[in-house]
């Protein structure tokens, strides 16, 4: 095999072009990837329980997604948005004010990443209000620019040494019930942790400063922590109280990966603004800030684009996403994977001690690892060796986490039962083989 087509080969010759801050979770080359599963350049196969990290909810080279592009790529890949537009960007933007909850009219602006899309959301809200402060959850992840970094509440290996950060950016105790902020117990709390956003107001800083709250309603860098609906209905209406903007971060939660369009339905709110990116056009890059038209339309024509904002290629995939979502019900499909996978994470509770948590919404369920579940010391070093033994064999899932020790998965929604199966066997077996 020459040095280019094996695993080794690559790494080898990445090692002297890549810059080491860039890293990969697995040292296996891809080739081709179908559905749910991957086959590196050395022909071998792998269940895919990473999902391009939630990109990929339609699942690789979907076909419908693969000829929207090529059509796209044969008419044109590229007149800038900014400068001379296509029907595909209205297309989607339509489909997703449609897809937005509430009622009130809605808007999008269009931005390339998902960092900038939460950024931009940030500037709409402080232009809408007049205000600067931005409230984020302490276990939060937003992004790797320089607000977004600020927003993200993990220091390794997202922060450490790009100091200084963004100014007014205010974290609160996050609504992580197995490690409760506030020392209490879900459901006798009542939610007591979203008063630690009204306490903010009176310690730290002015509540009549304050733009926007931006939280995720999964966080899923954070370990896939599930607010209790309580919690998310007393933030919201803290913010309504004092004219702040609620912000759902959907990036990673969004397009039927809990079973609803975005997460945010779960929990009886209507955001001011979601952002949204990663499996809106199945890992095509494009993000979209989808908001309150009054509020959208507050910001002056070119205060948000880029280069590559609604890019053409994107916005094809977009809309074939729109359509595989409804004619496969991806919706339905995400609660199957998730009560399958909660069910088989349970029963691995019962025989490993080091699971300290199983949680989850729909398609986003995870466990969490602890040495002890007394003291609940996160063990991220055993969430890594069950990674790599996986690996080994044959299943891609990642580690996330504040601690490193949550394992999650974010599968394509349209795995097959047996792939499934497969997948959470090998999960099963590596807990078998690294917690003896
Ligand atoms: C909730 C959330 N927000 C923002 C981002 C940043 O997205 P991107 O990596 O496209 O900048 C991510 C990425 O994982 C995310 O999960």
């Amino acid at each position: 095999m020459s040095q280019s087509t094996t695993n080794k080969g690559l790494a080898e010759r990445r090692a002297e072009s890549f810059a080491s801050c860039y890293a990969s979770v697995f040292n296996c080359y891809v080739d081709k990837a179908k559905g749910a599963l991957i086959w590196d350049v050395e022909g071998r196969e792998y269940i895919d329980f990473a999902g391009g990290i939630g990109g990929m909810n339609v699942g690789h080279s979907h076909p419908k997604v693969v000829s929207a592009i090529k059509d796209q790529a044969e008419r044109f890949t590229h007149t800038c948005l900014m400068v001379a537009p296509y029907g595909s960007a209205v297309q989607l933007a339509e489909k997703l004010c449609k897809a937005a909850p509430g009622d009130e009219p809605k808007a999008v602006a269009y931005v390339t990443s998902g960092a900038e899309a939460v950024e931009n959301a940030v500037k709409i809200a402080r232009v809408y209000t007049g205000r600067t402060g931005v409230v984020t959850l302490a276990n939060g992840y937003h992004g790797r620019t320089m607000l977004t970094m600020a927003m993200t509440g993990r220091v390794a290996p997202f922060k450490a040494g790009f100091g200084p950060f963004a100014p007014e950016v205010y974290p609160v105790g996050s609504p992580y019930c197995y490690r409760c902020p506030i020392g209490k117990s879900y459901p006798d709390c009542g939610a007591a942790c979203a008063d630690l956003l009204s306490e903010l107001f009176v310690k730290v800083v002015a509540a009549e400063s304050i733009a926007c709250m931006v939280m995720e309603p999964v966080m899923g860098e954070g370990g896939f922590i599930v607010p209790p609906k309580e919690y998310v209905k007393k933030v919201k209406k803290i913010c309504e109280e004092n004219g702040i903007l609620f912000v759902s971060d959907e990036i990673q939660s969004g397009i039927a990966r809990t079973g609803k369009m975005f997460a945010i339905e779960h929990f009886d709110v209507i955001p001011d603004i979601i952002t949204t990116a990663k499996s809106l056009a199945a890992g095509m890059p494009i993000s979209a800030v989808v908001g309150s038209k009054k509020i959208m339309d507050s910001v002056h024509p070119g205060g948000v684009g880029g280069t590559y904002s609604g890019n053409p290629l994107s916005c094809a995939a977009g809309l074939a996403v729109f359509d595989i979502l409804e004619s496969e019900d991806l919706f339905s499909r995400a609660d199957i994977i998730g009560e399958k996978t909660k069910t088989c994470f349970e029963s691995l509770q019962k025989s490993f001690p080091v699971i300290g948590d199983v949680r989850g919404l729909s398609g986003m369920m995870a466990m969490e690892l602890v040495h002890d579940k007394e003291t609940k010391a996160p063990a991220p070093e055993l969430a890594r060796a069950i990674v790599s033994h996986c690996f080994e064999n044959g299943l891609l899932m990642l580690a996330t986490g504040t601690y490193g020790n949550v394992l999650r998965i974010l599968s394509p929604l349209v795995i097959t039962d047996e792939q499934l199966d497969s997948g959470l066997d090998i999960v099963e077996k590596a807990f078998a083989a690294v917690c003896k």
